[in-house]
């Protein structure tokens, strides 16, 4: 048993998550639920990420306080997020007096520790807004790859982290003016002091090749010091001698909120306020990280830097599972242009469960994937109730009828039940060893190999017929078969966790799938003689005409919901 910190990226409040940006919470969720189920001690928490220019861009927009513009938003994710099905174990925001209170001391040890000096720096300036324009508040022409919505801190194209001061053609995203420059005191973290012991660490972690590669890439040129304050009023309070007035950078705020959740998170409970520390300090705990790949230079870089300034013994990212783009139909999520699917109209449209099988499936592990309404009526159609939805209706009806519910003593086994028996035992090792690397795609494509082989073993030894002219192979069959099913049901249990749970009483078993050993999938534990429950179809087929009708539909709830968001977003 090893000690976990399961960590999806802090999402920010600035508008209603679509499917895209649902996609690393489930991933942590799910990769979560499977490290319960191997017997681990696992934490997973995230929360909103309400500070800096993301948000305070939108709710100038809008003219509301961001205070009560990121408010509102936290509260309506956090039902969304539950009705996804997500399980943390903290859940909270930004704003939240823990994690405030952390950051500000986590920034002054970093101070005392040396890391810290102030410099003038020249920075954009709005003269018609009369505002200084950091991060978000400025875009303009990426200086390494040319793209032109690049912004203050990042290009979200080429991932390279940036100043302001290197954008071509700046512009004010407020009036559109041309900024001039002006020069203002700050505070800088000095990242060229940590800069060898972060190459070193980066080059001996346990990260995957990609996020190494990627992350020694942006640092051959080394690293430059990055502001830590801002002059915005917008966020927390930097904590350094002479610092009043300024606020703290939102990612060297946010990145920070994996350990204040933490300690929330065992302040809140009964017991051992100081628990926390075990799973930050423990050299043995885990950290794993779920992310899309702009965030990786932040993670791989920017906290292990923030952590080792602290001269504390955090641990360092474990791993960093990142993704590619999920794109819908081919283009990027754009709210104000109405493209792709919001999570509240999805729910609408279908239930989490499916979504969660759904976006495992598309999961942008390798390449931007693109999703479409035909790959959705593919997957639910032809996985959920062919595959899967079908085998076990097969099996459960079956020993339904013919066997009264209970599941009748096996005979003999010959060479393909031998076959079938491999496969039970096979598939949830080689699904697991997917999962533990958090490499959920092929763990599904893994997983369906089960109901796959399942309904091409009963079509082989047909046991409708071998019910009369042989019954004991009709036996071992049927045995065999719904032993299969538990192992579905058990495997399937962090992926769609109402799913495998109602599997899990049809098949007539006590208690909660989600507390089954996962190793538990590879052996066969349902004995003779054990009553099945009530055998119902587990999906619902999307009906012949979904795809012609889906664009009405969509409009249809994209109205509907409308009128139940925050009031800030109607
Ligand atoms: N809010 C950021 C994004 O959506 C992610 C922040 S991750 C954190 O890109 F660790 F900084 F919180
Ligand atoms: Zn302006």
């Amino acid at each position: 048993m090893a000690r976990y910190v399961v960590c999806a990226a802090w999402p920010y409040v600035n508008n209603v998550p679509h499917l895209g940006t649902i996609l690393p919470l489930l991933s942590a969720d799910i990769y979560a639920r499977f490290l319960r189920m191997k017997g681990h001690d696992v934490v997973y928490v995230t929360g909103s990420d309400e500070h800096g220019t993301p948000i305070e861009r939108e709710a100038r927009f809008r003219g509301v306080d961001p205070y009560e513009y990121a408010s509102q938003i936290h509260e309506y994710d956090v039902k969304l997020f539950e009705g996804f099905g997500i399980e943390f174990s903290n859940y909270t925001r930004t704003e939240n007096p823990v994690h405030k209170e952390f950051v500000q001391q986590v920034w002054r040890k970093i101070y005392e520790n040396g890391y810290i000096f102030t410099q003038e720096d020249v920075l954009p300036y709005c003269p018609k807004c009369s505002i200084f324009l950091p991060d978000r508040f400025v875009e303009g022409t990426c200086p390494y790859c040319g793209y032109p919505k690049a912004r203050g801190d990042q290009c979200d194209e080429c991932g390279r982290l940036l100043h302001p001061s290197q954008l071509i053609n700046p512009r004010c995203v407020f009036c559109g003016s041309k900024p001039v420059q002006r020069s203002t005191k700050h505070w800088f973290f000095d990242l060229p002091k940590l800069e060898s012991k972060v190459r070193e660490w980066l080059e001996n972690s346990s990260l995957p090749e990609n996020v190494k590669k990627a992350s020694l890439g942006w640092m051959a040129e080394g690293l430059k010091p990055r502001s830590v304050t801002r002059d915005n009023r917008w966020g927390i309070q930097a904590p350094f001698p002479g610092s009043e007035g300024k606020t703290i950078y939102v990612w060297f705020d946010a990145v920070l909120g994996y350990l204040s959740a933490t300690k929330e998170y065992f302040l809140k409970r009964e017991g051992d306020p100081e628990k926390w520390k075990e799973y930050w300090m423990d050299p043995e705990t885990r950290t794993v990280y779920f992310m899309g790949k702009d965030n990786i230079p932040f993670h791989a870089i920017i906290l292990p830097a923030i952590l080792m300034a602290t001269h504390e013994p955090y641990v360092l990212p474990h791993n960093i599972a990142s993704t590619e783009y999920l794109l819908y139909k081919g283009e990027q999520f754009s709210k104000s242009r109405g493209i792709g699917v919001w999570v509240d109209e999805a729910l609408e449209i279908a239930p989490a469960d499916y979504w969660r099988w759904v976006l495992s499936r598309l999961r942008p592990e390798q390449k931007d994937i693109s999703f479409t309404w035909e790959e959705f009526y593919r997957i639910v159609n032809s996985e959920l109730n062919d595959d899967i939805g079908n085998y076990v209706h097969r099996v459960l009806s079956f020993i339904k009828s013919r066997y009264g519910g209970v599941v009748p003593e096996p005979g003999d086994m010959d060479s393909v039940d031998e076959e079938f028996k491999r496969k039970i035992e096979e598939v949830p090792r080689r699904a697991g060893e997917f999962l533990e690397q958090a490499r959920i795609k092929p763990a599904t494509e893994a997983i369906l190999d089960l109901p796959r082989a399942g309904n091409q073993y009963l079509n082989a030894r047909a046991p409708w017929d071998t019910y009369k002219t042989d019954p004991g192979s009709a036996a071992t069959t049927m045995w065999l078969a719904v032993n299969a099913v538990r192992s579905i049901a058990v495997m399937l249990a962090p992926f769609m966790p109402s799913a495998a749970q109602r599997l899990w009483e049809m098949l007539g078993m006590e208690g909660r799938v989600h507390q089954q050993k996962w190793d538990t999938a590879s052996q066969l534990l349902v004995r003779p003689g054990h009553r099945i429950g009530k055998p119902r179809p587990l999906f619902a087929k999307l009906p012949p005409d979904f795809l012609e009708k889906i664009g009405d539909q969509l409009a249809q709830v994209r109205r509907a919901v409308q009128e139940r968001r925050p009031p800030v977003l109607r």
